[in-house]
């Protein structure tokens, strides 16, 4: 598994974006769709523990917020040893719109952790849907 470059670069300059005053823990995220787009995400917490939102999820809703509903791939950066990987509630948010997509994580060292959201996340949750 590698990190596409371009997503890299993108994942980085939001990992450096991240608002991350209480765990000082910086994740940045993102991803492409099918037509080429990109979007991008970092976390976002909040004095309000509990209202804190994962890097995985803020690039998710830019995605779906601009009206996409599909990504080929998603590139995770951190720099923590090993890489910061999807937790489950991002695992899921991910399952509901790509589980073929593939998702990289990555360090600053180079390591990696990478898979198909279906492997992050085996029997996903899904409601069936009309549109
Ligand atoms: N976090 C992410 O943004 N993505 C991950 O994959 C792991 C955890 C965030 C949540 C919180 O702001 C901080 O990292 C520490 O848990």
């Amino acid at each position: 598994w590698q990190p596409d470059p371009e997503l890299l670069a993108l994942a980085k300059a939001a990992f450096a974006r991240a608002y991350a005053p209480y765990s000082k823990f910086h994740v940045g995220a993102a991803l492409r769709t099918p037509s080429g787009q990109v979007f991008s995400g970092a976390n976002v917490e909040n004095a309000s523990y509990g209202l804190g939102r994962c890097a995985e999820q803020s690039t998710i809703q830019a995605m779906a917020s601009a009206g996409e509903r599909q990504f080929t791939d998603i590139v995770v950066y951190s720099e923590a040893v090993p890489p910061a990987s999807p937790c489950g509630a991002c695992r899921q948010v991910l399952f509901e719109f790509s589980p073929e997509a593939t998702v990289v994580c990555v360090n600053q060292h180079g390591e990696i952790i990478g898979g198909y959201v279906r492997d992050f996340l085996p029997h996903g949750f899904r409601l069936e849907h009309s549109s």
